[in-house]
């Protein structure tokens, strides 16, 4: 299924929305996308500081994003703190907002009707606002086929292990087989509604290893980036979801194979001593579509 919008998303860099500073430097990475925090990474009575913080760094022209999609994460609903963060940020035009701790499609949808007033309002277009949910709590997983088509705004699934671990009261472990399910989970509902699924942070900052393993096991499962926390994770999240020109050429090689197969009518084939038929061929185009969403070929 094709996804819902164009725009790549291998790397979400997140930050404090109270840090102007860390801010700028996320600006200045060339990432995919940055995610400026109104919710657990700001302390709660620094929530206003961090609303006029975000609010300036999108509307002062102070700081370059560049091509880099600029999305706030508001407070969890339920919580009384969405509206503020949504009234105090929607001038500065975001490309979109983070929903942390979705239960439901209402939760989606009460923001994006919320958000369809202040566009008219600003004279945006309708629906320009985009929409990403994380799926951290029990409910929020129980309820992931109503989510995910809950709203035409919503672009993609985002995966939070840390939360979910501890709204079922799991232990977190290395393997990470407490939330295996949910973590699947969620890239099924994602494929199966044209969204984008977004991994879970790896929080140990100084184990590059650990990342690279952990988002390679991300990207084999069909997820299509992951969320970092530090300018360090960066390269090796963007490295993982770009092939390398030796897959790239692989792929190209077997898709050319497939079609000289085709031309002659046969489905399935024999190459390299495997069996091909459809299931690879479309494999092989999603390296293809990577690379192309990389800007390699
Ligand atoms: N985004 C942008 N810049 C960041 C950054 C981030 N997430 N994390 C660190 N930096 C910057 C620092 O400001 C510092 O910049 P400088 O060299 O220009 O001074 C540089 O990168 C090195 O940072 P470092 O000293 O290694 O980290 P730290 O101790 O300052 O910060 C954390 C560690 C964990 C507090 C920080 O990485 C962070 O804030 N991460 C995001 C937290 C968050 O948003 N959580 C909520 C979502 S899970
Ligand atoms: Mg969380």
């Amino acid at each position: 299924m094709p996804f819902a919008d164009h725009q790549i998303r291998r790397v979400l860099l997140f930050m404090p929305g109270d840090s102007f500073k860390k801010i700028t430097k996320g600006a200045s990475l060339g990432v995919d996308s940055i995610i400026m925090d109104l919710e657990d990474g700001v302390a709660l009575n620094r929530k206003p500081e961090a609303r006029r913080t975000v609010t300036q760094a999108l509307t002062s022209g102070e700081i370059d994003f560049g091509a880099t999609e600029r999305l706030v994460r508001v407070n969890q609903p339920r919580k009384g703190m969405q509206a503020e963060d949504i009234a105090a940020t929607i001038v500065g035009r975001p490309d979109g907002y983070v929903l942390p701790k979705v239960e439901s499609a209402r939760d989606i949808q009460l923001i994006s009707h919320a958000l369809l007033e202040r566009e008219l309002l600003l004279g945006m277009e309708p629906g320009m606002i985009k929409l990403l949910a994380i799926i951290e709590t029990a409910r929020g997983v129980v309820n992931l086929r109503e989510i995910a088509a809950a709203d035409q705004r919503l672009v993609a699934l985002i995966f939070g292990a840390e939360d979910l671990v501890g709204d079922i009261g799991a232990v977190r472990s290395r393997s990470g087989a407490e939330v295996f399910y949910a973590r699947s989970a969620v890239v099924i509902h994602a494929a199966a509604f044209g969204l984008q699924a977004i991994d879970t942070p790896f929080i140990d900052l100084d184990d590059v290893e650990g990342l690279r393993v952990e988002t390679t096991e991300a990207m084999h499962m069909g997820y299509t980036g992951k969320l970092a926390i530090h300018p360090r994770q960066v390269a090796p999240i963007v490295d993982v979801f770009t092939p390398t020109a030796d897959e790239i050429a692989a792929a190209q090689k077997l898709i050319a194979a497939h079609e000289e197969h085709q031309a002659s009518g046969e489905g399935a084939f024999a190459y390299e001593g495997k069996m091909i038929d459809m299931p690879m061929i479309r494999a092989a185009e999603r390296v293809i579509a990577r690379a192309r969403t990389a800007g390699i070929i």
